[in-house]
């Protein structure tokens, strides 16, 4: 058993829309510092997952907990508050904003200053927001995106529209960051380098990771552990070695995707 503290934990996580129980009873700790895969075929209730860890969803049952506090119901400004941020399937950046403000306006989740303080305290305000500007530009160099923070967002080919949009969660300053197919449509160098950057935010900036992605390789290379999902259901949860010889999990995805 791992001596590192629990950061999340889902308990018989279930949430039904109609007819459809889109996570059934899905049960699996994260420990600090983990880098933990969450993989199965398509439906199978993945994102749901994270929209129940962030907030978009309340669970028709179960409990998920944050840090040891249950967080299941909870609104999704007051989770991420708490330390969850996640990057979406499909990207969400502003289009219109530059590089480097994406980054900033991620960053005002944890801006200290009220906005009537803004307004009032002009100076501090001020202060604030070229330090969010420096945190933000250090997080471009992390990314290795720092040579176009004045670039529109739109206008970054795809693979970096997705570096982008994990540099603005980084900006929340998260405990656990939640990846929802970072490496969907990055070609092998780009998801290389990927690799690379998530082990160094989970190595030099202690984040615990917990990541969507249909690329096997990309998740056998770098999670540690792994949760396989199927129609809902957890079928499989070890080791990427475990995972890839599971008979249940040939079966339901691996022989398929492979
Ligand atoms: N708000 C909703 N209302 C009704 N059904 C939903 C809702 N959200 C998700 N579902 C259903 O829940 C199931 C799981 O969807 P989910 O998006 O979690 O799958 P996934 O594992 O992320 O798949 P993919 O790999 O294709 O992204 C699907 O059948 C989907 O249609
Ligand atoms: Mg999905």
């Amino acid at each position: 058993m791992s001596e590192k503290p629990v950061v999340l934990s889902l308990d018989k996580a279930t949430i039904q829309f109609g007819g459809l129980i889109a996570v059934n009873s899905v049960t699996f700790d994260l420990y600090k510092g983990d880098l933990f895969g969450l993989i199965g075929p398509n439906g199978a209730g993945k994102t749901t997952c994270f929209n129940l860890i962030t907030g978009v969803y309340k669970p028709t049952s179960g409990s998920i907990k944050f840090n040891g506090k249950e967080v299941g119901g909870l609104a999704p400004a007051k989770i991420a508050e708490m330390g969850i941020c996640r990057t979406f399937q499909n990207i969400r950046l502003f289009p219109a904003l530059s590089v480097l403000e994406n980054v900033v306006v991620g960053a005002y989740l944890r801006h200290k200053t009220s906005v009537y303080g803004a307004y009032t305290y002009l100076p501090p305000a001020i202060n604030e927001t070229e330090s969010l500007k420096k945190d933000a530009m250090d997080l471009l160099e992390v990314m290795d995106l720092a040579d176009m923070a004045g670039s529109r967002s739109a206008d970054l080919p795809y693979g970096k529209q997705r570096r982008l949009e994990i540099a603005r969660a980084m900006a929340t300053k998260p405990d656990l960051i939640l990846l929802d197919e970072p490496a969907a449509g990055m070609n092998p160098q780009e998801k290389e380098d990927l690799q690379a950057t998530v082990r160094r935010i989970r190595d030099e900036f202690g984040k615990t990771v917990l990541l969507i992605e249909h690329d096997m390789r990309f998740v056998m290379g770098l999670c540690e552990r792994i949760v396989v999902l199927d129609h809902g259901e957890e079928i499989a949860q070890g080791s990427p070695e475990a995972i890839r010889s599971d008979p249940k999990v040939i079966e339901a995805y691996l022989g398929e995707a492979v």
